[in-house]
């Protein structure tokens, strides 16, 4: 296994996932811990992250440069590097010039960081990798025993190597997706430097992760918000899988989920694997305190706060409880972390089932913490949940509470699920012969938005006066920007004829070709 050492970059998790990519078990670790404590872990090798210091500065993060005495290769990634030549002999000093951003380093062959690896050759055969900097200082004066294995105009050591060792430092950040290559960079530092063996599996980590979550809760009990969304679900079916019937889920249905939600939650969770669950059918609270509301701030509050009401009046019934569980996953961790130092204008009040309160006075149990979403969907299959479950889109805490624009209505909520159920059914049927799949595949969320406007029609001989659909798809890989989706018109054709012949009280289908910006994807 890989020890990562964290001196606080914002991107440390990164380099775990990017390890873990190449089924090498990793773990990150306060830059501080004792040398005891990294010889016990016995690292076949050591990351060194980035972070926001300076080497040279008092107050700065130092870790115990006796992990250089234990012969396993160590890979420096930024201020990693830098504290890396400080350790062993070299000099770190202020760049004249800070970079930040995408750069082009001239790579040299013979490392076995590069080897091979290049996403541009010049006509003299030099091979150059696009990479992602961020950084103030650089190295100044290599440690005894380096060479430099990349260089930038303004940056001559841009990564250095002592291959002996198995030492290697590189000043830009190999984890972010912007460095092309740098996963490959990674793979090959944990593989063929540290020789590693790739034998981090799903049902090997599901066997840790069960036996921590025992370890945590002893012989109490666990209460979990379930929502029917992919994180709470994978966290029900973990805990689940740990200690069985001592997890309750209560699961709220607020009267705007998705068609069959409610059902599809209890098959999967109750008959099929067995877990106690609560159905709180709560619709009619909700309907009633939406009652008269329009505006969408004050709707999102509304089901906000009836949310936590409901949870909590069920989580009283439950004396035995002492956690509660919760699906954060760790993009959530670090969106937090984010939010207390900026102050980001509030597009929309976000509500999730993970917002819950401290007044309930239970310790909080996260067991999906340090995985990223593609991995916490792996969890979910290798605990045998179903793939399209698991595989779904997004769906808000708010549910049709603001895909429903204005004031929510029980019978504006039934045909909005309707249609919306037709939409994903053809999203799924239909392939695109050319990408080998679904349209449900090819877009990141799609969903039927209920517009309280009506239009006139002409259905048969008669006339028809009702209401409006507007479909909504979007290709995003991170939701806060998106591009509209372009589905095939015979798609849309399908889906617009589906909906006005089977949903009484819909004659009109539109497609909303808004990007985000400016846009948002919701349309409240
Ligand atoms: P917008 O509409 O802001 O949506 O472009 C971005 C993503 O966030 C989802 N969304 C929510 N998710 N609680 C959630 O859990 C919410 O209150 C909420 N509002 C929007 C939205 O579906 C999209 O995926």
């Amino acid at each position: 296994k890989i020890l990562i050492l964290d001196f606080g970059s914002q991107v440390s998790q990164l380099i775990a996932r990017r390890i873990r990519e190449a089924h090498v078990y990793c773990e990150l670790h306060p830059y501080d811990v004792s040398l005891d404590f990294i010889k016990a872990f016995a690292p076949k090798g050591i990351v060194l992250s980035g972070g926001p210091n300076s080497v040279y500065e008092e107050e700065t993060y130092l870790a115990d440069a006796g992990l250089f005495e234990l012969g396993v290769p160590v890979l420096g990634i930024c201020y990693g590097m830098q504290w890396m030549a400080q350790a062993l002999g070299g000099r770190v000093e202020a760049g004249a010039k800070r970079e930040f951003g995408y750069a082009e380093i001239k790579a040299r062959h013979h490392s076995k960081l590069f080897e091979g690896l290049s996403d541009r050759i010049d006509d003299a055969g030099n091979g150059y990798l696009d990479v992602w900097m961020s950084h103030g200082d650089k190295v100044a004066e290599l440690p005894p025993g380096f060479h430099a294995i990349a260089e930038t105009p303004s940056c001559p050591y841009a990564a250095m190597a002592d291959e002996d060792r198995g030492y290697y430092g590189v000043q830009f950040h190999p984890e972010v997706t912007h460095t092309k290559r740098g996963t490959e960079m990674l793979h090959r530092f944990v593989l063929y430097v540290c020789g590693a063996k790739p034998s981090w599996t799903m049902p090997n980590y599901i066997e840790e992760a069960v036996a921590k979550i025992r370890e945590q809760v002893g012989d109490e009990e666990v209460l979990l918000g379930l929502s029917g969304g992919v994180d709470s679900s994978v966290a029900a079916a973990l805990i689940h899988r740990a200690i069985g019937d001592r997890l309750t889920c209560v699961f709220v249905d607020h009267g705007l989920l998705r068609l069959n939600e409610g059902q599809m939650v209890m098959d999967m969770f109750a008959r099929g694997l067995g877990v106690k669950v609560i159905h709180v059918d709560a619709s009619a609270e909700f309907m009633h305190h939406l009652e008269g509301v329009t505006d969408p701030e004050q709707k999102r509050k509304i089901i906000g706060r009836e949310f936590v009401e409901v949870f909590q009046r069920e989580a009283k019934k439950l004396d035995n409880a002492k956690w509660l569980a919760q699906g954060t996953i760790y993009p959530d961790v670090i969106e937090s972390a984010g939010a207390k130092t900026k102050k980001a204008h509030t597009i929309k009040s976000h509500h999730n089932v993970g917002g819950l309160p401290e007044t309930l006075n239970l310790k909080l149990l996260e067991p999906l913490r340090e995985l990223f979403k593609d991995e916490v969907r792996q969890l979910g299959v290798a605990l045998g949940l179903p793939h399209d479950m698991v595989y779904r889109h997004p769906f808000p805490g708010p549910g049709l509470g603001v895909r429903i624009l204005g004031e929510v209505k029980r019978d504006y909520a039934d045909l909005l699920r309707r249609a919306d159920a037709i939409f994903i059914e053809e999203l799924r049927n239909t392939r695109d012969p050319a990408r080998g799949k679904s349209w449900y595949e090819l877009t990141s969320q799609a969903f039927a938005v209920f517009l309280p406007v009506k239009s006139v029609g002409v259905m048969g001989d008669g006339r028809t006066y009702e209401w409006v659909v507007a479909l909504r798809a979007v290709v995003t890989s991170d939701f806060m920007t998106a591009h509209w989706a372009e589905l095939p018109y015979e798609l849309l054709g399908r889906v617009s004829n589906r909906v006005i012949n089977e949903v009484r009280g819909i004659n009109r289908v539109v497609y909303d070709v808004s990007g985000k910006p400016p846009a948002t994807i919701e349309w409240e």
